[in-house]
């Protein structure tokens, strides 16, 4: 017999070796090379002929003969996962959900299982990193009753395949991705070369199945999904859980979708009973906001297609030890030290002795340009002492030159703001046509960063 052939696989991006190397050629990380071994088995050619079949026929089809009928999509009967989802899962789709342990993944899919179940057909629910006894008490907790809901403490894929062959669910939960081995290949759980593998064989017994697969994937310490990025590849749809440990508010993110929309933000807040869909995330973001407080300014920011209100916060206090101190939170920032460069240049507000502290209340995270002037006008509020009036929104991007910027979508914002009573907003000049002012909204245009000051202080 001969001995199986040896070679190296970075766990990073996954290049491979004859030898170990210390540093990847490929993708540059240092220490990632581990031994893996040739495939037990070679896949016989049949498996693979049948598997590439998988997609839908191997015979080309005219475009307009393709029906495009089964892009129907099925509810998890959860509000805010159908919507990050872009509306229902898709059948024969791929999702991945990634985040941090102890976020509430294993919560959110036993509860999306439960609700399946109940509404749509039989759900396997397959655990690699819990007993069944576990994955039970935990949905004790939540109050799943008696459904069509199968667990399996299982983490070998070909087993998993089978029960899915017996069961024939209407919905397959894998936890986790990592937890899972194939049996054609010899390396452990977990690595590049399983994941790749297990990966790709749920991947074709979705789509050969027309069967929804959710698969749960760890992060890495730097928040970005473990294993190969081909993971991110064959998917079609990655979900980041992202929340902060000490909110009890939850955030799934659409990072990739082949069908919906991109950044679309499902909000949950994690209670004593699993995980409660937040259909107003502006009112949660703004429950504890206070009043007439200096340094405090509300922004209408546009997550995915869906405007949420959150309070800025800066504090600007005199520096004691030598350098001045930056800090953003829920920011960029580079962005932030930018803003200031405006104040002090254009504005004419010098803050080189100033510690300067800025927050996003609610542990949410904004990348966007829009939010710049709201971030400036907290910051000034702070500098001059004098609050922003508690019914005002901001928003708006600013230029170098302390010009206020046209932003996308304003007559979205302006509405959500006019639905939780603000009164007034500041906004670019001439984004939004009068037709589109809400009622019982007033408007001021601002042209430069001075302006808008001028119309809030
Ligand atoms: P879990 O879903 O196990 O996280 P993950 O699968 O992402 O690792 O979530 C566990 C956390 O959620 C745990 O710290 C306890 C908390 N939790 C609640 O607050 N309420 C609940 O009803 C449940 C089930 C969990
Ligand atoms: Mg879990």
């Amino acid at each position: 017999m001969k001995p199986p052939k040896v070679f190296f696989t970075c766990q990073t991006c996954g290049a491979q070796s004859q030898k170990w190397l210390g540093k990847c050629p490929d993708c540059g990380e240092w220490n990632t090379f581990v031994e893996e071994r040739a495939a037990v088995a070679a896949p016989a050619i049949a498996e693979k002929r049948s598997a590439a079949g998988a997609l839908g026929g191997s015979a080309a089809r005219l475009y307009q003969d393709v029906d495009t009928e089964n892009a129907e999509r099925l509810s998890t009967g959860i509000s805010e996962f159908d919507r990050v989802l872009g509306g229902g899962i898709v059948p024969g789709s791929l999702v991945l959900l990634g985040g941090e342990p102890g976020i509430g993944k294993s919560t959110l899919l036993l509860q999306a299982a439960a609700h399946f179940a109940a509404s749509v057909g039989p759900v396997l629910y397959c655990s690699g990193e819990e007993s069944e006894h576990q994955v039970k008490s935990r949905g004790e907790r939540l109050g799943v009753g008696a459904t069509p809901l199968y667990l399996l403490a299982e983490t070998c894929l070909e087993r998993l395949l089978e029960e899915v062959d017996r069961l024939k669910p209407a919905l397959l939960i894998v936890d986790s991705i990592q937890t899972v081995f194939s049996l054609k290949i010899a390396s452990a759980p977990g690595s590049v070369g399983q994941v790749r593998q297990c990966a790709t064989d749920l991947l074709f017994t979705a789509k050969g199945r027309n069967l929804p697969t959710i698969t749960v994937g760890h992060v890495t310490k730097d928040a970005s999904l473990a294993g190969p990025k081909v993971l991110e590849h064959v998917v079609d749809t990655v979900l980041y859980f992202e929340g902060q440990q000490h909110h009890s508010h939850r955030v799934v993110r659409a990072v990739k979708n082949r069908f919906g929309a991109v950044s679309e933000l499902g909000v949950f807040e994690m209670t004593g009973a699993g995980l409660k869909p937040v259909p107003n995330p502006s009112k949660l973001f703004l429950a504890e906001r206070p009043a007439n407080v200096p340094g405090s300014s509300v922004l209408c920011t546009i997550e995915g297609s869906r405007p949420i209100l959150v309070e800025v916060q800066a504090l600007v206090s005199t520096a004691t030890f030598g350098n001045a101190q930056r800090t953003a939170n829920g920011l960029d920032r580079n962005r932030l030290s930018l803003l200031l460069a405006v104040l002090d240049k254009r504005v004419g507000l010098n803050l080189a002795t100033d510690d300067v502290f800025v927050n996003v209340a609610g542990g949410l995270s904004i990348d966007e340009p829009a939010a710049d002037l709201a971030v400036l006008s907290a910051v000034a509020s702070s500098l001059r002492n004098k609050p922003i009036a508690s019914d005002v929104v901001v928003f708006g991007e600013v230029g170098l030159a302390g010009e206020v910027r046209t932003t996308t979508q304003a007559g979205l914002r302006v509405r959500e703001a006019a639905q939780l009573g603000f009164t007034r907003c500041v906004l670019p000049q001439g984004s939004l046509a009068p037709g589109d002012v809400p009622k019982g909204l007033s408007i001021t245009g601002v042209r430069t960063v001075a302006e808008a000051l001028d119309a809030l202080l």
